[in-house]
């Protein structure tokens, strides 16, 4: 019995022991850590600089990536690393580590915009109307990044990492065709990140919860019936009646929703008509709807066809509403996981710095990095561009956009000390459980 007593109180002090020990050289190895990453991070740089130019000089829509599809292959191909194509069309996953669990997925986007580029610069979109506007040809480059780290220290990570390139963010939710076929594999979380010109360059951003919203678009039609404008009584007017529609839709967000939870509805477009003296047979008009929670969009989506359809109908009209998913499917909410929101914030503070990782901003717009969520706990961070300096500070979407090229190795050191310390908390909590 005194044998056992003894033998568990000197486990026990070897433990404290151990622990302080750990804790004393820890502040040691975070530093050694970060110093490496970050240097090896550096020293790819005016490779990552080439990769992002050729993608940016080269920007495909939508389902259209295959020439940048194409360079990340072969750029995998020379490192050596082992991929899985086509996924989605033009996707690509790529895998690094033992093979087995646990298994962290990373992901970036690869689609370009439908906008002309109006900067002038040696590396300017060669193609009119094409333009890398949301900085998707940054997010792909740290990721093949992040795939030459990881692969030069995959001796020392403790399971596998998924590198997602996927098509299709900007509205054909490339993300839920890549589930389809299999893209996160036995993944247990997911990283994302998003360029942000708000906040300055070695800096990230991070919201825990709801981030980005829910998101659908919607055109209706109401049919009246035509005729000369000066016997409205022999017409159904359609115009009147759209205008009603349009009107009462605002009740929607101001009088149904809950002032605390974020919904917006946009009518952006209308069409009816065509002379000044005749009443047309019907009206078209569409717009966006947004809800920082998909079961806010559903309802949303439920009350839009009501109230449209009732005040068609109060003035003698019939309308149809189209919600456009075969087009513009609904993406969910993006929702932050918590415990990934710690781990982000750690890591964060660890490689640039607790000053460097400030709360971040909800956005309405949407991400189709909220598919991947549905299935698995996710988090997507802003990683900031800004840089007066060299003119990073238009917004994304603008066709002044301009990345601030320095992100770039600190993207990938970010993807990679993501992946890699996940997977060792990861290893670790399992410990903790068998004892
Ligand atoms: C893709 O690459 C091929 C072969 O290099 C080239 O002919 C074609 O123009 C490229 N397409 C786009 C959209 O850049
Ligand atoms: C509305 O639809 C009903 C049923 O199809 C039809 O009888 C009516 O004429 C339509 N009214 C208008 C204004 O189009």
């Amino acid at each position: 019995m005194a044998a056992i007593t003894t033998w568990i109180a000197h486990v026990f002090l070897s433990v404290l022991f151990s622990l302080a020990y750990l804790s004393v050289i820890r502040g040691r190895l975070d530093q050694d850590y970060r110093d490496q990453l970050l240097s090896s991070a550096q020293k790819d740089k005016d490779w990552l600089v080439s990769i992002r130019r050729q993608i940016h000089e080269n920007p495909e829509l939508c389902f259209q990536e295959h020439n940048t599809s194409a360079l990340i292959r072969q750029q995998l191909d020379q490192i050596g690393i082992p991929y899985s194509y086509p996924i989605a069309g033009t996707g690509i996953v790529a895998q690094i580590g033992s093979g087995s669990k646990p298994v962290v997925a990373l992901r970036a986007d690869m689609d370009a915009l439908p906008l002309q580029e109006l900067v002038e610069w040696e590396h300017k979109s060669k193609i009119d109307g094409k333009m890398h506007a949301c900085g998707h040809d940054a997010h792909t480059t740290m990721l093949l990044g992040a795939a030459k780290l990881l692969n030069q220290r995959k001796d020392r990570l403790k399971g596998t990492a998924r590198l997602l390139f996927q098509p299709a963010e900007e509205g054909g939710a490339g993300a839920s065709h890549m589930i389809r076929e299999g893209a996160l594999g036995d993944a247990e979380a997911i990283f994302g990140m998003h360029i942000d010109n708000g906040s300055p360059t070695g800096s990230i951003t991070l919201v825990p919860g709801p981030v980005l919203a829910a998101t659908c678009f919607f055109e209706a039609k109401i049919e009246g019936v035509g005729g000369h404008a000066a016997g409205p009584h022999s017409t159904v007017d359609p115009i009147v009646a759209a205008s009603f529609a349009i009107l009462a839709l605002q009740q929607l967000t101001s009088r149904e929703a809950d002032p605390l939870h974020s919904q917006v509805l946009s009518v952006t477009l209308i069409r009816g008509g065509s002379a000044f003296n005749t009443i047309p047979p019907y009206v078209e008009f569409g717009g966006t709807l947004r809800s920082l929670t998909t079961d806010g969009l559903h309802k949303l989506q439920q009350r839009l066809k009501e109230v449209i359809k009732g005040q068609a109908a109060v003035h003698r009209c019939n309308a149809s509403i189209d919600m456009k998913e075969e087009e513009f499917p609904p993406y969910p909410a993006v929702f932050n996981d918590d415990s990934l929101h710690q781990h982000v914030q750690k890591v964060g503070r660890l490689l640039l710095g607790p000053e460097n990782v400030k709360v971040g901003k909800k956005v309405m717009a949407g991400e189709d990095f909220s598919f991947y969520q549905e299935l698995i706990p996710g988090f997507m961070l802003s990683i900031g561009i800004r840089n007066e300096g060299v003119g990073s500070i238009h917004p994304p979407h603008s066709p002044y956009f301009f990345i601030d090229e320095d992100a770039l190795p600190i993207g990938a050191a970010l993807y990679t000390a993501l992946a890699e310390l996940y997977l060792n908390e990861n290893e670790h909590s399992i410990l903790h459980q068998i004892f």
